[in-house]
């Protein structure tokens, strides 16, 4: 990976469409709570829309995430800005690899739990909620004070494509 002046138009797509979905997910998902219910029950796929729908949109995210991280390979990625402290580049580092993380650990815990009715599955993606939200929390909070009180313009080059 090589750095580069800027993230690619796709790069920039792709980031914001997988936090549209991630942000569907996290907030539409009773309906695959029950569905997930009934299946532990009695052992077959549910017929449910709404399971449907979470199991599709959390499959999409994970082949997003692979096709964005091919890109990020091919493509290279902006250096962090040099003017930050390096433990605050750190920080940003750390918790883009962790925001990678989930973004595989979710759609994989899900998608064992539902298609192989293992509850366990299903527990360790329910928990881990109480991660991948505070991760999602801190990037968010990092990116606007660095673009608004370090003055370090990272939310507008996710937004113009170098
Ligand atoms: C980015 C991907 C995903 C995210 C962020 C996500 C998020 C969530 C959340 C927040 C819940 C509710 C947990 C709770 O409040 O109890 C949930 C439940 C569930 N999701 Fe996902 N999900 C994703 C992908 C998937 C996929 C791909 C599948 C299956 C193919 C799946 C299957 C399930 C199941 C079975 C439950 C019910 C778990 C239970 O009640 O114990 N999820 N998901
Ligand atoms: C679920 C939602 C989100 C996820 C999973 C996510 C994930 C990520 C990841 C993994 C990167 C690193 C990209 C790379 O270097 O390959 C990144 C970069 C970035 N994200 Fe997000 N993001 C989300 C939402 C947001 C939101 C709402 C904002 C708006 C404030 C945002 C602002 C940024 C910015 C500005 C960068 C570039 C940072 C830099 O160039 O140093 N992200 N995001």
């Amino acid at each position: 990976m090589s750095p580069q002046m800027g993230y690619s138009r796709l790069q920039i797509i792709l980031h914001w469409t997988i936090a549209v979905l991630i942000l569907v997910q996290l907030t539409i998902n009773s309906d695959m709570q029950q569905a997930f219910a009934q299946r532990l029950a009695s052992d077959v796929l549910p017929e449910s829309t709404g399971a449907t729908f979470h199991a599709g949109i959390g499959i999409a995210v994970l082949v997003l995430a692979i096709l964005r991280l091919a890109i990020r390979r091919f493509h290279g990625v902006p250096l962090p800005p040099k003017a930050n402290h390096p433990l605050l580049n750190l920080l940003g580092h750390a918790t883009h690899l962790l925001l990678y993380g989930f973004l595989f650990f979710m759609p994989i815990s899900g998608a064992i739990a539902w298609f192989g009715g293992i509850e366990m599955a299903g527990v360790l993606h329910e928990l881990g909620r109480f991660i991948f939200i505070p991760a999602i929390l801190l990037h968010i909070g990092g990116a606007v004070v660095e673009e608004l009180v370090l003055g370090n313009r990272v939310i507008r080059r996710m937004i113009r494509a170098k």
